[in-house]
């Protein structure tokens, strides 16, 4: 038998995972590392880290693995988008990576507007610009941090870093740099006129291939820390999204997914890369060549739920924080809760708006508050399904993968809030197995993802819609979107109180 090892690069953890050509998950292992706050709004994390549990993990999959090492053919990646990895002449990091979910550059991403002009910006890069994106991050370090600007020879996207320590070989691909804001989208090329008027030298962004390309083997360093042979081949790997797409067969038009972990996403398979959502969702190439989708992002969607447990149920496990919402009935008697706990992306990009529970009664029970939260990020969530819809694409089946799959009373409120069928996968890995999936079409097992989708990809169950309750749901959608802009002044106000 022979293998191959996706490695996702989360926020919080690190998680590999040996699977064979049948596409049989034989080892996960999974190492977390810490996030780095040093003020408010502020998310950073050491890429040594990243390194090092990377390492620690392959060493532990390595040795519990019985076969042959070099029957492991090919690793791939899945990674966190959109992290600033700035490296000098000699590919030293020169300071720590600015995360995704790190909001400090609401001014440089109003600067972007100003200098490029928002048609402009988005004719090329098919996104707004938003805090979480690479180039406003870039512009930051050019203003705050001028001497490390200065220093730096190329940036790099947290998985892309990664590759470069297993490899010694400095890439991005496709489907990540599509989150910089400095690719021109659907010529799939950096962007000259961005760069220039950005004053940003183009030898900062580095060489770009597809994301099942071969762009080496591990360093024989690498080898010899973690037990795998030096044949490894290493494949370019793609954004978290984007793996989570291939990896639940999002592969043809008409196919959308919903993916709840710390952030949630919806995101649908495109054949082009012209079509004009105007802004409304991001628009990212696939890690299929020469595939698009477009996606909604609510930042905080499983964050919500554990930030909810952390504070009100610290001693209890989630499977008895969410046993009984489904005898709660639809609407949380009453109770709706916004899930903006670090801003919003979709539709609101606003890292200013906070969430909020309306319509609290003494009658209130802890259980009505957690059916509440479950019910406002699924509305979020919807709010993207909700754009998608009026801009002509067709949402009757969406396949819905992490957090939000795992409790069934929570499946069946997606069905009822998106008003479609849900599929359920059997075997659920998320990023990490569409990152093996890469490594599975680079080494050439199969000739194409789709192919490899046909038998890593297997759908347990379909759950339908109940009409009763898509039309409660129907209603309440249209009180959940009014939640937005009655609470936005109020944030601004409050915004000074904030720590
Ligand atoms: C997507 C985004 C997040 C991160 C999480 O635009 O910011 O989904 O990729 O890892």
């Amino acid at each position: 038998m022979k293998y191959v090892i996706g490695i996702d690069l989360g926020t919080s953890a690190v998680k590999v995972l040996l699977v064979d050509q049948k596409g049989s998950v034989c080892q996960e292992v999974s190492k977390s590392y810490p996030l780095i706050h040093k003020q408010s709004g502020y998310s950073e994390q050491d890429p040594s880290e990243w390194v090092e549990k990377t390492a620690e993990a392959l060493t532990e999959l390595v040795k519990n693995f019985d076969g042959d090492v070099t029957a492991i053919e090919g690793i791939s990646f899945s990674g966190q988008m959109h992290g600033l990895v700035l490296l000098d002449e000699n590919h030293k990091v020169l300071r720590n990576a600015i995360l995704w979910n790190d909001t400090r550059t609401t001014k440089q991403c109003k600067d972007i507007y100003e200098t490029a002009g928002e048609k402009r910006l988005l004719e090329i890069t098919k996104n707004p610009a938003l805090e979480g994106f690479t180039l406003p991050k870039i512009l930051w370090v050019k203003e705050h941090e001028r001497d490390i600007f200065e220093k730096a020879s190329v940036f790099l996207l947290p998985k892309d870093y990664l590759r470069f320590a297993m490899t010694g070989a400095i890439h991005s691909e496709y489907s990540d740099a599509a989150g910089t804001l400095l690719l021109n989208v659907s010529k799939k090329a950096w962007s000259d006129e961005l760069c220039q008027l950005f004053g940003i030298d183009i030898r900062l962004c580095p060489p770009l291939v597809a994301s099942h390309e071969f762009v080496g083997t591990i360093t024989s360093a690498f080898a010899k820390r973690t037990g795998l042979s030096e044949t490894t081949k290493v494949f370019a790997g793609g954004a978290d999204n984007a793996c989570g797409a291939i990896g639940s067969g999002i592969l043809s038009q008409g196919k959308t997914l919903c993916s709840i972990g710390t952030s949630g996403v919806i995101l649908s398979y495109e054949e082009s890369g012209d079509r004009d959502f105007q802004g409304k969702v991001h628009y990212f190439n696939h890690g299929e060549e020469n595939a698009y989708y477009t996606m909604g992002v609510t930042l905080s969607a499983g964050y919500s739920l554990s930030w909810f447990k952390d504070v009100f149920a610290a001693n209890e496990d989630y499977v008895s924080l969410l046993d009984g919402v489904e005898r709660v009935p639809a609407g949380s008697n009453g109770l709706m809760f916004t899930p903006y706990l670090v801003g919003e992306r979709t539709p609101h990009a606003d890292s200013v708006i906070r969430g909020s529970f309306i319509g609290m009664d003494a009658s209130h029970t802890k259980k009505d508050f957690v059916r509440a939260v479950l019910e406002g990020i699924t509305f979020s969530l919807h709010e993207s399904i909700h754009i998608f819809r009026e801009n002509g694409k067709k949402i009757d089946t969406i396949v819905s993968i992490g957090g939000g799959a795992k409790n069934e009373a929570w499946l069946q409120m997606q069905a009822d809030i998106f008003d479609a069928k849900i599929v359920k996968l059997a075997n659920e890995q998320g990023p990490s197995i569409g990152a093996a999936m890469l490594a599975a079409v680079g080494t050439g097992w199969f000739a194409s993802l789709k192919e490899c989708a046909d038998v890593f990809v297997k759908e347990a169950k379909t759950i339908e819609p109940v009409k009763e309750n898509v039309e409660k749901y129907r209603e309440l959608f249209m009180v959940y979107q009014l939640v937005y802009r009655s609470t936005q002044e109020l944030n601004e106000k409050l915004q000074s109180f904030r720590n």
